[in-house]
């Protein structure tokens, strides 16, 4: 989660940089997005939040107290701990990241009582970002259906799940990880199992997201697709013609 230097992008009308612009990027787990979101914060000096981190805090919180990620009585404590200490640095742990972390934090993210109590950090986010930020982007699975269901743009980011497995094994053997290309595929098929087929708040593109399939797109092309839709948005919506809006000094 990152506050970015604010500086007015060259291609967002002045009418439109006057308000708060929510950006939500959903998508299945090692799609891109998080990569996406992060480069598309910095490219408009917005702020970032990485919805999928929370879960992911609750999930390391409740297995370092021995918690069944599945029950709401046992993760409970991990949830409360981890809503008195929303930092910076325990959302950017590495630690975060691990499969047993992976694993766990699709469990937790299926109990509706987690739902709701991350549901309302999400939008306080959002509500309440500091006067000189010009919006945020917010990724995670159900951005554009249920937590900002108002975004001002929505990303439906995808990739079969052979190629997202491949990224992800190649990204764990560059961290010296053990794992194979088999139990990474199936990891992954798991977990957009679980994501797609949970009763609240399912993994699902919303009906008014630009559907982007990055299996034959690098993180580069991936990011300029999404610039040229978002300008295109803005200059259509204003009944602009590509008129250069001033930089901010
Ligand atoms: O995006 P990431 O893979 O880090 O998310 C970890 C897990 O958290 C996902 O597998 C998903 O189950 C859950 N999640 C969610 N809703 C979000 C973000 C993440 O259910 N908005």
């Amino acid at each position: 989660m990152s506050i970015l230097n604010f500086r007015k992008t060259d291609f967002i009308p002045e009418e439109f940089s006057r308000q708060k612009i929510v950006i939500a990027v959903d998508g299945p787990a090692a799609s891109g997005k998080g990569t996406l979101a992060q480069k598309m914060a910095k490219r408009l000096g917005y702020a970032h939040l990485d919805s999928g981190a929370l879960y992911r805090a609750v999930a390391m919180t409740a297995l370092e107290i021995g918690a069944d990620p599945s029950s709401f009585q046992e993760v409970q404590p991990a949830l409360n701990i981890v809503l008195r200490n929303l930092t910076p640095e325990l959302l950017s742990c590495p630690d975060l990241r691990t499969p047993e972390v992976s694993d766990a934090a699709s469990k937790v993210s299926a109990i509706p009582e987690v739902r709701a109590a991350l549901l309302q950090h999400q939008r306080d986010f959002a509500a309440n970002l500091p006067a000189y930020v010009g919006g945020v982007v917010i990724d995670g699975r159900d951005i554009g259906t249920v937590v900002c269901p108002n975004a001002d743009i929505k990303f439906f980011v995808t990739a079969s799940v052979e190629e997202r497995a491949r990224r992800r094994f190649l990204e764990l053997q560059s961290e010296h990880k053990e794992a194979t290309f088999e139990q990474v595929l199936a990891d992954l098929s798991a977990r957009d199992l679980r994501d797609t087929t949970r009763k609240v708040a399912p993994l699902v593109a919303a009906t008014d997201a630009y559907i982007l399939d990055t299996t034959k797109l690098n993180p580069a092309e991936t990011l300029d697709e999404t610039i040229a839709v978002i300008r295109s948005k803005f200059l259509s919506e204003s009944g602009d013609v590509a008129k250069p809006v001033q930089k901010a000094v």
